[in-house]
């Protein structure tokens, strides 16, 4: 991949949800370029204040981004580049919550959308999701024009209307927007919980002697992505010019089975419970996902860099460093 770190000299980057998960190491990524300053926006509904990004560039904002006052307050520094990410995450949490969901997604979009905008910022890139665009009627591997609107939860739907919006800020405003689409990111910072993914719940459920529930047979496979190499094409979508007005898969490439995910996570954790067989979830249909990452290399030079036996020793070394605050914070 090459080096995209000279775009971002003397910037100021806003990210929203940059407390979460994947935008906890966006920003820990740009606080170690030339950045000037990098602010986030995030109401820390689905985050930690122990798990903020802290340092003399980083400005977090408590706020939502429904609120027009913090949106207002956030973009009076003019940040030159905008990662949305904030959302309201993801599949179960959104058939729960449908109507949050709408709001966060939908109508949280559509207003920093129009911020950034009135801004005239240079880049605003939106972390869309694979799963939200790629329906049962898509095939695998996922290439970008497979999208299909036939889909199975709210948080689906809102994750294309995302794109629908950005599409038409760009189509119509010239705004320079750039889909990416991430594939089942994991790695460290992801806290365990209810709504979360199964590798961090995995670790957690391992690491508390509990044996690993499979829902489904576990030879349904997933294009597990390493929230580094995701940075790393989330950073070349904020400044190439290549990537504008694109969407943009940001993958690994690869697929694995469920079931050989659970036997690595037990073996690393030295847990002897083994895994137990439940039923598949209703909206959960997609027995493979893998993506095609042909355009990210074309347009971003992306390449995954970590394997996913090494992605798995990061996150478990994260899970045994912060395991005190792991364990208060995780909710199921
Ligand atoms: N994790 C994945 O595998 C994956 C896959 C595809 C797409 N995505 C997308 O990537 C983005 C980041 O995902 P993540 O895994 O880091 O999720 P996350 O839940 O860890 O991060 C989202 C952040 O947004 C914040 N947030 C939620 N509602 C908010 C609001 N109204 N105002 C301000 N902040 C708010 C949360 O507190 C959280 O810190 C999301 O947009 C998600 O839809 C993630």
């Amino acid at each position: 991949m090459t080096d995209v770190g000279e775009g971002y000299e003397g910037k100021t980057v806003l990210v929203t949800g940059g407390a979460g998960a994947i935008g906890g190491n966006l920003v820990r990524r740009l606080n170690d370029l030339g950045t000037t300053k990098i602010i986030i926006i995030d109401n820390l509904s689905s985050s930690y204040e122990w798990n903020v990004p802290r340092g003399p560039k980083i400005q977090f904002v408590h706020g939502d981004i429904l609120d027009d006052e913090k949106l207002k307050f956030v973009f009076k520094d003019r940040p030159e580049i905008v990662f949305h990410l904030a959302a309201h995450f993801a599949n179960q949490h959104s058939i729960d919550n449908p109507e949050t969901d709408l709001m966060v997604n939908g109508m949280g979009i559509l207003k920093v959308l129009e911020f950034a905008h009135r801004s005239r910022v240079s880049r605003f890139v939106y972390a869309s999701s694979g799963c939200g665009v790629y329906g049962l009627d898509a095939v695998a591997p996922y290439c970008e024009d497979d999208t299909s609107t036939s889909l199975h939860t709210p948080y689906q739907v809102t994750k294309l209307l995302g794109e629908l919006y950005t599409n038409y800020y760009h189509n119509l405003f010239d705004l320079p927007i750039v889909n990416t689409r991430f594939f089942n990111s994991y790695g460290p910072g992801e806290v365990p919980g209810k709504y979360r993914n199964v590798i961090p719940n995995f670790f957690y459920w391992a690491m508390t002697g509990k044996t690993l529930p499979i829902t489904g047979d576990g030879t349904e496979t997933r294009d597990w992505t390493y929230v580094g190499d995701i940075v790393n094409g989330l950073l070349a979508a904020g400044v190439r010019k290549e990537a504008i007005g694109e969407a943009i898969n940001l993958g690994s490439g690869t697929e694995t089975r469920v079931i050989d995910l659970a036997n690595k996570v037990n073996r690393l954790t030295g847990n002897d419970l083994g895994i137990l067989y439940i039923d598949r979830r209703d909206w959960d249909v997609k027995t493979r996902i893998i993506s095609s990452i042909d355009k990210a290399k074309r347009l971003l030079d992306y390449r995954p860099e970590t394997t996913f036996n090494e992605g798995l020793k990061y996150v478990h070394e994260w899970f045994v460093e912060n395991w005190k605050d792991i364990e208060r914070s995780a909710e199921f």
